[in-house]
């Protein structure tokens, strides 16, 4: 049975990978995330702010001396200094422990000074980058199109930065037109679309009148989204497709494989037990679904239930049903 893959230029042994989180923002961690059968990790996210304060904060630094130096210190102390560093050693370390591919991640908005530390992470020796962008469309002044034109000029700007990282684009399915833009996306040259990244959900606490945040972790129903659009996606993008949200079953791998993933990304489900035993519980469901199937390797069976290319008729684009709404009262 061979679970091989391709994924950001490696072949790694497990679809499964685990996704930016808490989990993987330490060494133990991602060893015992490989020793759990993880096929790669990406770590937990450096976000653009945390990069280009700490930036500005050393450039400030080099242009000012003297009395400067206090209040420097003070600005330092409360910008967490060394998260970069820190963040750059723990790549060094991973690379060190484990065998699998180590994909840096970065939540960004804008094609901004964060590209320079890009070139860092590439020496650290990071296997590739995921970027997880989004851009809040809450701006009445900003139009689709622009929003859209900052996540191209982002990746062509990062490729020309650092040809050499491959690069796993992050993004929501928040767009008017979905389909479009990641088929646009796929053609700027990116390894991976890893589908979709979560927002933190507000809930309003009517005592105290204030907001507070909610579901930091997906749900099981949360994987019929993703399902729908693997399936939509997988054969319309010029390149392979990550998918992840909502996996917490061992079989919702095989479903998304069936869609037409190439990878599938674990994150909340990490958090259900101490030995990660989700992921090794899910490749071995996959092995013996595969014995039972006789299939030999992904490939004879990914995608089966993707939509075709230029199928306009299929029950993954129905999202109201007259037949079932009908009979509920
Ligand atoms: C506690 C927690 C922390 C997360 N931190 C990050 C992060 O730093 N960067 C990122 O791109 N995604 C982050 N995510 C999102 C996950 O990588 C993933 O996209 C999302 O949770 C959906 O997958 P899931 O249903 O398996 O949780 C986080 C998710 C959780 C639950």
């Amino acid at each position: 049975m061979d679970t091989s893959v391709q994924y950001m230029g490696r072949t790694i042994k497990s679809p499964v990978i685990a996704g930016s989180c808490g989990k993987t923002a330490n060494t133990d961690n991602i060893k015992r995330l490989e020793d759990a059968g993880v096929g790669a990790v990406i770590l937990k996210s450096l976000f653009e702010e945390q990069i280009t304060q700490e930036i500005s904060n050393n450039v400030w630094s080099a242009q000012n001396s003297g009395e400067m130096i206090e209040a420097y210190n003070y600005i330092a102390q409360h910008t967490k200094h060394n998260q970069l560093d820190n963040y750059l050693e723990l790549i060094r370390k991973a690379k060190q422990s484990v065998q699998i591919p180590v994909i840096a991640s970065i939540n960004c908005v804008s094609a901004n000074e964060w590209l320079q530390f890009a070139q860092n992470i590439h020496q650290a020796g990071a296997d590739g980058i995921e970027l997880n962008m989004f851009i809040m469309p809450s701006n009445v002044n900003i139009s689709a199109d622009e929003v859209e034109q900052v996540y191209e000029n982002t990746i062509q700007i990062l490729k020309r930065a650092v040809p050499s990282l491959p690069i796993s684009l992050k993004i929501s399915s928040y767009s008017a037109s979905l389909a479009k833009l990641c088929q646009k996306l796929s053609w700027l040259g990116i390894s991976t679309l890893s589908i979709f990244n979560r927002f933190i959900e507000h809930d309003i606490d009517v005592e105290s009148q204030t907001v507070k945040p909610i579901n930091i972790f997906s749900n099981e129903t949360d994987i019929y989204n993703t399902i729908r659009w693997t399936a939509i996606l997988s054969k319309l993008v010029n390149c392979p497709l990550t998918a992840g949200g909502g996996v917490h079953k061992e079989d919702d791998v095989i479903k998304l494989l069936l869609a037409g993933a190439n990878t599938v990304q674990v994150a909340s489900a990490l958090y259900q037990d101490n030995d990660f035993s989700f992921i090794t519980k899910a490749q071995k469901r996959l092995e013996e679904w595969m014995e039972k199937n006789s299939y030999k390797h992904l490939s004879d069976f990914r995608g089966r239930l993707s939509i075709d290319k230029n199928s306009t008729v299929s029950t993954f684009y129905r999202v109201q049903y007259m037949k079932y709404y009908a009979g509920i009262e």
